[in-house]
């Protein structure tokens, strides 16, 4: 059997990469198509390396763009890759550009359509993510949920229980197949953070594109004594400068700014953070399975059991409340259970692939 699987950023790196690895122990043909809707070292190619995985067949230069110019050049592109590559069914992992662009252009080709991470909702249509998801989830053929709350979405919205599978979260398997790796970066000494010192990333829309959200963000913390390390995303940077935001920030004696970090460092550094403090939705999984609590920069989340079960909490980005939440965080304490997890999501992806589409 034959199938493609459609990427472009760097979280959709990491949630394919135990697939691909199954894909190969089972014999499942399985093409990367590469969007290269992320295109610098620091945020796509660093992936491929660590995870070890295989050039992508076809990497379609996208770049960045509007989003409907950006999804428009995806949709072409894919259109072409499609047609030469004849995959029986495509596998869209996430909620990016890359992966609307990949589903819409194979279901208008009655190509089958799995999405992989299917049912997640922040019920805010204001954020491209979530227009992302709910229109993926709806011209698929094959939904595989990451938890029971996910699976329960889909079955709500009316789409039918024999095409839902409760996997769990192939970005679990990831962190789990590389503890070591994590163990052995040395970020922590590179970085020379001896202080307790907590990790903030910033690149959503909604907060990169207010000048109140960004400094409501970076001056929460002026007044603890924690170190601030901020892997910087490009489109962050961008901001930042076009708003004489840089310069200022750039001078605060407990801010760390670096260049964004490949997969073992950023998750050495999330592991020995007191707090992540974050906008980011893989991060915040990833935080509450690395045991550390996590201080959401918005105003809803997709990921609502990492809140149910304790271990994060939304601050929006208003200082007193981002201040508060990292104040009242009281050290570091794995839940109990782990929502995301039913025993290997990307063994039960494959097979369910294979047992689905195998002629
Ligand atoms: C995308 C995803 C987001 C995901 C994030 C992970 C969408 C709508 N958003 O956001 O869900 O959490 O990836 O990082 O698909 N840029 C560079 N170099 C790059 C890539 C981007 O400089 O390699 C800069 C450009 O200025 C670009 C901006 O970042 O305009 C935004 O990039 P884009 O790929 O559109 O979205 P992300 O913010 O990365």
């Amino acid at each position: 059997m034959h199938a493609a699987i459609v990427i472009g950023t760097r979280p959709q790196i990491i949630k394919t990469a135990p697939i691909l690895k199954e894909a190969e122990r089972r014999g499942l043909e399985l093409d990367v198509i590469y969007t290269g809707q992320h295109y610098d070292y620091e945020i796509s190619k660093v992936f491929f390396n660590e995870l070890d995985l295989p050039d992508p067949v076809m990497n379609l230069g996208v770049g960045s763009g509007s989003h409907g110019e950006q999804t428009g050049r995806m949709l072409i592109g894919l259109e072409k890759a499609y047609l030469e590559l004849e995959p029986e069914v495509v596998v869209v992992p996430g909620d990016t550009n890359s992966t609307l662009a990949g589903a819409l252009a194979a279901a208008k080709m009655c190509i089958p359509v799995a999405h992989v991470e299917a049912g997640a909702r922040s019920f805010d249509v204001g954020m491209p993510e979530e227009v992302n998801r709910r229109l993926t989830d709806h011209c698929s053929s094959v939904l595989f949920a990451v938890s029971e709350w996910c699976r329960n979405r889909l079955l709500a919205e009316g789409i039918s229980s024999d095409d839902v599978y409760l996997v769990g979260d192939t970005m679990y398997e990831s962190i789990k197949s590389h503890v070591k790796d994590i163990e052995d970066d040395d970020v922590v000494e590179r970085l020379g953070l001896e202080e307790p010192f907590v990790v903030l990333t910033v690149h959503r829309a909604e907060n990169t594109d207010s000048v109140d959200r960004l400094r409501g963000i970076f001056g929460a913390l002026k007044d603890t004594d924690l170190r601030v390390v901020f892997p910087c995303h490009p489109r962050t940077r961008v901001r930042l400068e076009e708003l004489g935001l840089l310069e200022e920030i750039k001078n605060w004696p407990y801010l760390t700014i670096v260049e964004p970090l490949g997969y073992f460092s950023m998750l050495r550094l999330v592991r020995d953070a007191e707090v992540v403090l974050t906008d980011s939705g893989g991060l915040q999984k990833e935080a509450f399975w690395l045991g550390t609590p996590c201080v959401t920069l918005r105003d809803n989340t997709e990921w609502r059991e990492t809140i149910e079960l304790g271990m994060n909490v939304l601050a929006g980005a208003d200082p007193g409340k981002i201040e508060e939440e990292v104040r009242s965080c009281s050290g570091k304490s794995r839940a109990s259970v782990n929502p995301y997890d039913y025993g290997g999501a990307s063994g039960k992806i494959v097979e369910t692939l294979l047992s689905r589409y195998e002629t």
